[in-house]
């Protein structure tokens, strides 16, 4: 199979065209069989329920090269199972798990030329989403649905790779108690956009939203979880319900524990602990870990000790650790790691 001639060292994290993305459709109370297509055009009904009322979930995941040779990706049952989440909360149809890993599957070998090679430091990016595809103009839930795959190679998510990021304390909130933060919901990311920009607009690279509720605890940023290091190497990341459970971070912790011999605390952090804390970094699919150096609260600054130029030394070991397992050189624990070819 040739590859595709991309500088994958320099694709940066933007929406680039593959050959194939799959589909299938939930009408009449069931899923048809799915299929790829070369099509990306999606033709709806202008009033279906993903226009008007936003009744829209996704996933992302990862396929990986490995230094054997083998394309492989990271516990998609996990983003099945966490889609299947999303969908019950948004009175959606459910994908069935095997199907979703199934339709993964399909898509990557079918866009195999796309997938990064080894040591490029690019991966590709799956992008599973559902969507309420039938006119509703009443506040209900769609009779009818759209699954698809789309995939594209990707660079790292945050422009300087591995450079401590500088992010700020948000006045907005990401998501309201009892809310829709722990699902995967297309409109938790509207309601972050202008969150974003307005950080961007002042020099920082992300948010981290407090919990709403009382404005004291650390939830997330809006698309990664945080793991904080204590001055001790203890692993410490947020619990909350109104965070995403991000697959990556609970690897993490595992990682953590059983790979590098670690304390962990998964617990509430109250925002006053984060300048006690050694090291920072947000995990996600698309983050992997990226390191944080500075977190400014109106004008406070938090210095963590391990500065603006590299990762925490823990943080690197988490780091390596990880894509170690996802790049195949080290032993992952059974069932993470699923061969496509
Ligand atoms: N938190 C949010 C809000 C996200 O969008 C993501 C990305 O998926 C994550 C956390 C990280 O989750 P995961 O590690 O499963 O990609
Ligand atoms: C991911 O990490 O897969 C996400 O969905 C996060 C998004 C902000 C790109």
């Amino acid at each position: 199979m040739e590859k595709k001639n991309l500088d994958w060292a320099n694709i940066g994290f933007a929406y680039r065209k593959t050959d194939m993305r799959y589909v299938s459709n939930y009408k009449n109370g069931a899923w048809d069989e799915g299929t790829l297509t070369a099509d990306d055009q999606i033709v709806i009904s202008e009033c279906a329920g993903v226009l008007q009322y936003s009744q829209s979930c996704f996933e992302g995941l990862k396929a990986y090269t490995t230094e054997d040779g083998h394309i492989v990706t990271f516990r998609p049952d996990l983003n099945a199972q966490r889609m299947e989440d999303s969908a019950k909360r948004l009175e959606m149809p459910v994908f069935p798990k095997e199907r979703f890993v199934d339709a993964v599957t399909q898509v990557v070998a079918a866009n195999e030329a796309y997938v990064p090679p080894y040591g490029s430091g690019a991966t590709l990016y799956i992008r599973p989403y559902m969507f309420g595809s039938s006119p509703v103009i009443g506040v209900k839930p769609a009779d009818e649905y759209q699954f698809r795959i789309l995939t594209t190679p990707v660079g790292p998510y945050f422009k300087g790779g591995a450079k401590p990021l500088t992010i700020c304390v948000s006045d907005f909130d990401r998501a309201a108690p009892h809310g829709t933060g722990h699902i995967k919901a297309g409109l938790n990311y509207a309601m972050s956009l202008h969150a974003i920009m307005e950080a961007h607009r002042h020099g920082f690279d992300e948010n981290m939203y407090l919990d709403p509720a009382t404005r004291t605890k650390v939830e997330e940023t809006g698309g990664a979880n945080f793991l904080f290091v204590t001055r001790d190497n203890k692993v410490v990341t947020p619990k909350s319900d109104s965070i995403l459970p991000s697959i990556t971070r609970r690897s993490l912790v595992y990682v953590a524990k059983e790979y590098l011999g670690l304390e962990v605390e998964e617990r509430e952090v109250l925002f006053d602990e984060v300048k006690e804390f050694a090291e920072c970094g947000l995990c996600g699919t698309a983050a992997v870990i990226s390191p944080v150096g500075k977190v400014v609260n109106h004008g406070q600054e938090i210095l963590f000790p391990s500065g603006m130029e590299k990762m925490g030394p823990v943080t690197q070991k988490l780091y390596d650790t990880l894509t170690g397992i996802q790049m195949g050189h080290i032993k992952a624990p059974e069932g993470w790691i699923h061969v496509i070819k």
